[in-house]
């Protein structure tokens, strides 16, 4: 049938869109770069941007976790304040707002009816929307004021994998488009960080069978599984315990190291796995402490660590990237990894159980 000729060689359309991710960010750095090497972006966004005093991020699911760590790129690049809101919350416990706000909504699909819900509620007050999203001409984009688009490609599968590197990697042209036109100098080049990205992702997808094995040894009969980092690593974590659910139904969840001690520790028991994220050179000691702390109570630690860093024991270690850039690169083996677990027990990857790729009710 047709989706057996879209998959290609490709057994699942999952797998498939794990690999895309290093076209895909070369694609989007063709597509918002200048001939000279900077930046292009629409000059309403830029002055949407500009105008505005305090971004709110309105999203769901794995597009709320770009946006998490799409709040640090805009607020460290570009110097401007952000909250980050999960999108069926927020008009229950609406913040007060700045007095110029602009309401980003990031979203796949374009069609999520939880963030349609807060777009008609802002957009009737006056103030300024954008939709990123990897469908332009979808309801959340037509009914915006401005769409960046992720240039992903049509995402298939339910568990989303490019389209959530994709929203990072637009969110930092954003972030730097920004910083350029308020005439920040910025002390990296992003465009030629997200080409090293590219290429270590390249790198990490060729490494398969490591992370079959992984997944293999760690989550083949586990009923639940824990990941743990702190800083811009707890933010995937949160990502990689919701693609290991969704598609594996393992009870899985992602925590700051620091929370461990508050409570979640108690639930370590012998064999229990827990991954542990440690990309980040400023919290390195403490997420190594972290995984001392649960090692010692039985835990199975799986470290993914990062080039040039020290860590104890064995780990998977990811090239080395630019630290604002982790996130893009931290969850290609926790997709796979994830993947592979559902692989090995039998679970419908593309088609998890109870879930649907666009959820357009409330
Ligand atoms: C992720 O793997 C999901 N299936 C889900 O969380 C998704 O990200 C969420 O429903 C938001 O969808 P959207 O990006 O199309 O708005």
């Amino acid at each position: 049938d047709a989706s057996d000729i879209e998959k290609g060689t490709y057994p699942h359309f999952m797998l498939k869109e794990i690999d895309e991710q290093p076209f895909v960010i070369r694609n989007i750095i063709q597509k918002y770069q200048n001939d000279d090497g900077t930046v292009r972006l629409d000059e309403n966004i830029r002055e949407a941007m500009k105008s505005s005093d305090r971004i709110y991020i309105i999203a769901a699911g794995t597009s709320y976790h770009a946006g998490l760590v799409g709040k640090q790129l805009i607020e460290k690049i570009a110097g401007r304040p952000v909250e980050v809101h999960i999108a069926s919350e927020f008009l229950y416990n609406m913040p007060l707002l700045s007095e110029n706000p602009l309401f980003i909504f990031i979203s796949q699909s374009g069609e999520t009816a939880d963030l349609r819900g807060v777009l008609v509620e802002v957009k009737e007050k006056g103030y300024k929307t954008l939709t990123v999203t990897n469908v332009p001409g979808s309801t959340l984009s037509r009914e915006a004021d401005f769409t960046l688009h992720t240039h992903a490609g049509p995402e298939i599968a339910v568990a989303s994998t490019k389209a959530y590197t994709a929203q990072m990697a637009v969110l930092t042209i954003l972030a730097v488009d920004t910083a350029n036109s308020k005439g920040t100098k910025l002390d990296f080049d992003p465009i030629q960080e997200l080409g090293i990205v590219a290429s270590a992702m390249e790198t990490l997808c060729d490494q398969k069978e490591k992370l079959e094995q992984i997944a293999r040894d760690y989550l083949s009969t586990t009923r639940n599984c824990f990941f743990i980092g702190r800083a811009a690593d707890y933010f995937v974590c949160l990502e990689g315990a919701l693609k290991l659910k969704e598609i594996s139904y393992i009870q899985a969840e992602g925590f700051a190291g620091g929370e461990l001690k508050h409570g979640t520790i108690a639930l370590i028991e012998d064999g229990t796995p827990v991954i542990a994220i440690a990309t980040q050179e400023h919290v390195n000691l403490s997420i190594r402490g972290n995984v001392k702390e649960v090692a010692a109570r039985g835990a199975n630690p799986c470290i993914v660590s990062m080039e040039g860093l020290e860590h104890d024991g064995d780990a998977f270690v990811i090239p080395k990237v630019h630290e604002y850039l982790t996130s893009l690169v931290t969850v290609i083996p926790l997709q796979l990894i994830s993947y592979y677990a559902a692989l090995h027990r039998d679970c419908d990857v593309d088609k998890p159980r109870n879930l649907a790729k666009s959820v357009t009710v409330e």
